[in-house]
């Protein structure tokens, strides 16, 4: 696992983009992108690219990695809407090849099964966004979820739901049920870039990068896989006890060939 440590949270919106724009110009990418406060940073210094130096998505797909059931893709806080306002709508991917779960059909459960295999058919993704829950979560895999889950109706913990409730008028409009990929389907993916900010993610990220693998902390998950990027800003890395070796390795860069 790669740990980056950046001062602030911009910066951190810059270490990601940087490895979202790679990915980008080197060919047709597929995309995992992720909703939350954390990634906005990241989406906002892509829209920049994008408008500025050329940077194109016209032959990216994106796969999201969660949804509420119960809210459609026209409501505010769906997050087929939110990931259009923060990101897709201000840079050229076609709409049409952003893809998200199913969180209002007659059958929701077949609808997440159908949405793990689309992934698997149409993937692997090549750099898959994630936020980190104050609880360890990713995507919507509260505690107790296997390491080895696929997508699935799942349900929110009161503590995801309290966390989340700034983006509704109050934790009563929180959906209880969200269909969430699962942490194996998550681990699919080539690149898993996790970015975390801020003081109330500090016990998560150290559970996640120098805890137990354990389903008590979902995000330890990433432990297992062989290729992860943590960015975190300075507040956020505050409870990381190598945190002195992870700055050391970012000085001194293990070389890539040779
Ligand atoms: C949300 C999302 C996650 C996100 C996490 C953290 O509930 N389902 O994908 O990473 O919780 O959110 P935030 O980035 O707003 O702190």
């Amino acid at each position: 696992m790669h740990v980056i440590i950046r001062q602030y949270e911009e910066e951190c919106g810059v270490t990601v983009a940087d490895i979202v724009d790679r990915a980008v110009r080197s060919g047709p990418a597929t995309l995992g992108l992720a909703t939350g406060s954390s990634p906005l940073s990241v989406y906002r210094e892509l829209i920049r690219r994008h408008r500025e130096d050329g940077l194109s998505f016209a032959d990216a797909q994106a796969f999201l990695l969660d949804e509420y059931v119960g809210l459609p893709p026209s409501h505010p806080q769906s997050y087929a809407n939110v990931i259009r306002a923060e990101f897709t709508a201000h840079v050229d991917i076609d709409d049409d090849r952003v893809y998200g779960p199913d969180g209002v059909g007659d059958d929701i459960a077949t609808a997440a099964t159908e949405y793990d295999v689309l992934l698997a058919e149409s993937g692997p993704v090549d750099v898959q966004l994630l936020g980190i829950g104050a609880n360890g979560h990713l995507g919507f895999n509260e505690p107790g979820s296997s390491l080895g889950s696929r997508t699935r109706v799942a349900t929110l913990t009161e503590q995801t739901r309290t966390d989340n409730a700034r983006f509704f008028d109050g934790v009563d409009d929180v959906p209880r049920h969200v269909i969430t990929q699962g942490l194996g389907t998550i681990g699919a993916a080539r690149h898993l870039v996790l970015i975390a900010t801020g003081e109330h993610k500090a016990a998560a990220v150290a559970a996640a990068v120098e805890g137990p693998v354990t389903a008590s902390c979902p995000a330890s998950v990433l432990q297992l896989h062989p290729h992860v990027t943590m960015v975190v800003d300075e507040a956020a890395a505050a409870r990381l006890e190598d945190a002195d070796f992870y700055r050391y390795a970012m000085r001194h860069p293990a070389p890539l060939h040779g």
